[in-house]
C-alpha cells in the first residue's frame, strides 16, 4: 500500500514539476511563427493554458481510474490513454513557453481534485468509469472545437495542436464506449460542465 501511495506521488510530481516528453513529433514542429499582436499573443496563451491545466487534470482522473479500475483491459486502455495526453502535456506546455508565459498556478489544486475524482469513478465499477472517461473526452472535444474558433486566425502553431489533441481525445472515447462505458446521468454531465467551467475560467488568467 506505502509503496503503491509512492509510487502515485511521484506520478503526480512528475505531472506538475518536470518537463514533459512526446514520442510523436509536436504537430506545430513544421509550422513557423506567425506575427501576433500582443493582445493576441496574450489571449493564445490564456487559452493554451486552460488547456494545459486540462490536461493535468487528465492525468490525474486517468491515474486514479486506473488505480481502481478492475478489469484489465480497462486499465491498460486507461494507461495506454494516459501515454497519449503526457505528450499533450507536452506540446502545450512548450507552445506556453514560446508564447512567453508559464502554466498556471492553479495547477496542484486542480491535480488533487481530479486525482480524488479519478479514484471515486473508478470505485463505482467499470462501466461507470468508462462512463466517465467517455464523458470526459466528449466535453474536452467539444472545448477544444470551441478554443479552434477562439484562437487568433494566424496561430496556426496553437491551432494545429488543438487540432491533434481534439482527433486524439475522440479516440480515447471511441475506445471506452468500444470497452463498455456506461451513459452518465445528465446532473452528473451537467456537474461535470459547471466544473470544467471553473476551472477554464480561472486557469485563463491565473
Ligand atoms: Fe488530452
Ligand atoms: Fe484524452
Amino acid at each position: 500500500m506505502l509503496d503503491k501511495f509512492i509510487i502515485e506521488f511521484d506520478k503526480g510530481l512528475r505531472t506538475l514539476c518536470a518537463p514533459a516528453a512526446s514520442q510523436r513529433p509536436h504537430p506545430d514542429e513544421a509550422i513557423g511563427d506567425a506575427p501576433l499582436s500582443e493582445a493576441e499573443k496574450r489571449h493564445a496563451l490564456g487559452l493554451m493554458r486552460v488547456n494545459h491545466c486540462g490536461e493535468v487534470c487528465a492525468q490525474a482522473l486517468y491515474q486514479g481510474q486506473a488505480l481502481t479500475a478492475r478489469d484489465p483491459a480497462a486499465r491498460e486502455a486507461l494507461r495506454e490513454a494516459a501515454f497519449e495526453e503526457v505528450e499533450h502535456l507536452a506540446w502545450t506546455e512548450r507552445r506556453i513557453r514560446e508564447l512567453g508565459g508559464r502554466v498556471s498556478l492553479l495547477n496542484p489544486v486542480w491535480y488533487t481534485g481530479s486525482l480524488a475524482l479519478g479514484v471515486a469513478a473508478g470505485l463505482l465499477g467499470d462501466k461507470w468509469n468508462l462512463g466517465f472517461l467517455e464523458e470526459t473526452e466528449h466535453q474536452v472535444e467539444a472545448h477544444l472545437n470551441s478554443h479552434l474558433d477562439k484562437l487568433p486566425e494566424q496561430d496556426a502553431k496553437s491551432r494545429a495542436i488543438v487540432a491533434q489533441m481534439r482527433d486524439d481525445e475522440m479516440r480515447h472515447a471511441d475506445m471506452a464506449r468500444d470497452l463498455g462505458a456506461a451513459r452518465l446521468p445528465l446532473p452528473v454531465r451537467g456537474a461535470m460542465k459547471l466544473t470544467a467551467k471553473i476551472m477554464t475560467g480561472s486557469s485563463y488568467h491565473l
